[in-house]
């Protein structure tokens, strides 16, 4: 049985089918990349997920159990995290606090008297305890998507779903932080579902890719049979 999967996932925005009758599959303990070209569903099946859209039809299995409608809180207290394309940190808060407020949707909570030494554990896990003290809004792009992570990780998910983390990174900085995401499926056995435009990171990290294009599963496998795949190359890749 896969960690996650979704069945007939369909989400209209007014005219446009966001996502029209999707399938997929997360196995447990693997990194799985969603790739397609702008528009093409991605960040709206994070949504439909997490509980921020309902779908129109469909449903959602986590751990086999039908979570499709739950609140995203209870979701999130489930053990699926995810992260924002657009990042979303409390602008006025201090990067402790920000992971402070999303281990409050952890189900084995650290709040208490030692809340403080806990989420600087996730800041330094992504290497931001520096900035624990510092407001986020003075945070540039890379360190919102650590941040972003760091929240994540707080709430203690089982999966993670990264929407796009790796913006603003140079080539030898992707490298990195793909050596990083397979660290969290490896040390903190986490199940993960990445998003990412940059193939090469995706190429290097999961072992299935899912090509979404107009709101339609195209096709998924491999990734070294999805980058050959006529139909990925002709939507999304191009020659
Ligand atoms: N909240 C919303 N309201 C209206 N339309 C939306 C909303 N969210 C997404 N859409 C539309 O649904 C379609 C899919 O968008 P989505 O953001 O899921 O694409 P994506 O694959 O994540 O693209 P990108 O690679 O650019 O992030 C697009 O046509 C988008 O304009
Ligand atoms: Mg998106």
């Amino acid at each position: 049985m896969a960690l996650l999967e979704g069945q007939g996932l369909s989400k209209r925005f007014g005219g446009v089918a966001a996502l029209d009758g999707v399938n997929f599959a997360v196995e447990q303990g693997t990194i799985v990349g969603l790739i397609g070209p702008n528009g093409a569903g991605k960040t709206t099946l994070f949504n439909v997920v997490a509980g921020m859209f309902r779908p129109d039809s469909g449903r959602v299995l986590f751990r086999g159990e039908d979570v499709t409608n739950l609140p995203a809180n209870t979701i999130c207290r489930m053990g699926i995290a995810r992260t924002f394309q657009v990042t979303r940190p409390f602008l006025k808060m201090t990067c402790l606090e920000n992971v402070a407020v999303a281990m409050i949707n952890s189900p084995r909570s650290e709040h208490g008297r030692d809340w403080r030494r806990a989420a600087r554990t996730y800041l330094d896990y992504v290497e931001l305890g520096h900035l624990a003290s510092t407001e986020a809004r003075y945070l540039n792009v890379v360190q919102k998507k650590r941040l972003e992570i760091a929240r994540a990780l707080a709430t203690k998910p089982e999966l993670v779903m990264l929407d796009e983390v790796l913006g603003g990174l140079n080539t030898q900085e992707i490298g990195r932080a793909v050596e990083f995401v397979k660290r969290l499926r490896d040390e903190r056995k986490l199940t993960i579902c990445w998003i990412e435009h940059v193939m090469g990171a995706i190429m290097g990290a999961a072992e299935k890719v899912i090509v979404l294009d107009q709101g339609k599963h195209l096709m998924e496998g491999p990734p070294d049979a999805v980058v050959k795949d006529q139909r990925v190359i002709q939507a999304y890749l191009g020659d």
